[in-house]
């Protein structure tokens, strides 16, 4: 099965993708201390970064985690209070940090003196990098070799399908450029 065809595998692959997003975008808020107003370069990263979590993090990936991977596997285990749903609780967890960047990214750029907006992405992004790579790492390292013990040929097949619809859907290539995205 090449990777376009293994969804678990495209799924890790992004993983590593958002591992290296987060590093980069902490590295670039690093010298930028809460009390200060941010440069507009700050302010364009962080906004950049909300809409990436946005876009790709929730949009894409965590769509076709919870459209097409977690139901497959719950068929098998259940959600309520089993990994699926743990997972599930991560990521409305993460779709909430991820609105108060989206707002507090929107609220600095017509307000760069607005220093508590800032001190709150900062904090939400802080928070962003806990969970996302304890959330990463336990659905690298338990949920996705649970899936592949579970899931038949057949039911693979049919999340592979489901995430190829998505990926046509909601994909990078059908949306317009962002400026505030590194190449
Ligand atoms: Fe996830
Ligand atoms: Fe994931």
């Amino acid at each position: 099965m090449s990777i376009g065809h293994d969804p678990i595998a495209v799924l890790m692959e992004e993983h590593r993708i958002f591992l290296r997003r987060l590093q980069e975008f902490r590295r670039v808020l690093g010298p930028f201390p809460e009390k200060d107003p941010p440069p507009s370069t700050a302010r364009a990263s962080a906004a950049g970064f909300a809409r990436f979590l946005a876009r790709e993090v929730d949009g894409l990936h965590g769509r076709k985690e919870e459209e097409g991977l977690f139901p497959a596997i719950a068929r098998h285990v259940g959600s309520e209070g089993g990994p699926v749903g743990v997972m599930l609780q991560d990521h409305v967890a993460l779709r909430e940090h991820q609105s108060t960047l989206s707002r507090d990214t929107d609220r600095i750029e017509s307000d760069p003196g607005a220093t508590e907006a800032w001190s709150r992405i900062l904090a939400a992004t802080e928070a962003v990098d806990d969970l996302l790579r304890f959330h990463i790492d336990k659905e690298d390292r338990v949920l996705f070799p649970m899936a592949r013990e579970l899931l038949s040929p057949a039911e693979m097949a049919e999340v592979a399908q489901i995430c190829r619809e998505i990926e046509e859907r909601f994909g990078p290539a059908h949306r317009p450029s962002d400026p505030g995205q590194p190449p």
